[in-house]
């Protein structure tokens, strides 16, 4: 990737690749864009890539993927009618050990892509979106003190579509025991069902 001057920052940029709104672009392998049918109907939204997908350039294809392909599969919602992007494009990592940590993106980052967030909400225009944790919350309400507490007891409506707010599939594979575990998976599986069934509230 070319490196570009620091006045370039914040500028307008081109492609998604050429993105120096923030400083993740230097420590990533590339952007991630989302992936999935401009007409899908259901788009979910993520946090950042994490090491699989900075290295594959494709969105949720390590292991919280693998979680979140087992919660679309029970909640019945086919991988391939939805829209699956992140609030912020490239991956935040440091390093332990010899592996790349994910680390949170900060509000600055998350609000520098969030126009990226913008052209595919505008390009898919979906009915639904669906809010996986925090940071995908944030951007969506360009809200940095947003949190989801408040927001996951039931859908709400924004701009003419319908948000839903369920845990992000990291979580409900790290949360400290099994019992956890189980229960968050569940908000994000109910979340999926819940998403189907607003579909038919729009049209
Ligand atoms: N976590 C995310 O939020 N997005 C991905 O694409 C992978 C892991």
């Amino acid at each position: 990737m070319d490196k570009v001057p620091n006045h370039e920052q914040g500028k307008l940029p081109a492609t998604l690749d050429q993105c120096r709104r923030c400083d993740l672009w230097e420590h990533a392998t590339q952007a991630v864009p989302g992936v999935g049918s401009s007409r899908a109907r259901i788009m979910l939204v993520g946090e950042q890539p994490g090491d699989q997908e900075d290295l594959q350039g494709l969105p949720f294809v390590g292991p919280a993927g693998a979680l979140l392909d087992k919660a679309l599969s029970e909640a019945g919602v086919n991988r391939d009618s939805i829209y699956l992007t992140n609030a912020v494009k490239h991956f935040k990592w440091e390093l332990r050990g010899k592996r790349r940590l994910h680390k949170t993106p900060a509000q600055k980052e998350i609000a520098a892509c969030h126009l990226w967030l913008e052209e595919e909400l505008a390009r898919v225009q979906p009915d639904v979106v669906v809010a996986l944790g925090g940071t995908a919350l944030k951007s969506i309400l360009q809200d940095g003190g947003a949190t989801m507490k408040s927001f996951m007891d039931a859908p709400f409506r924004q701009e003419g579509r319908w948000v839903v707010v369920v845990y992000h599939p990291s979580f409900a594979l790290r949360a400290r025991d099994e019992a956890s575990r189980r229960q968050a998976y569940q908000v994000i599986v109910d979340g999926l069902r819940q998403a189907l069934r607003l579909l038919d509230k729009v049209r």
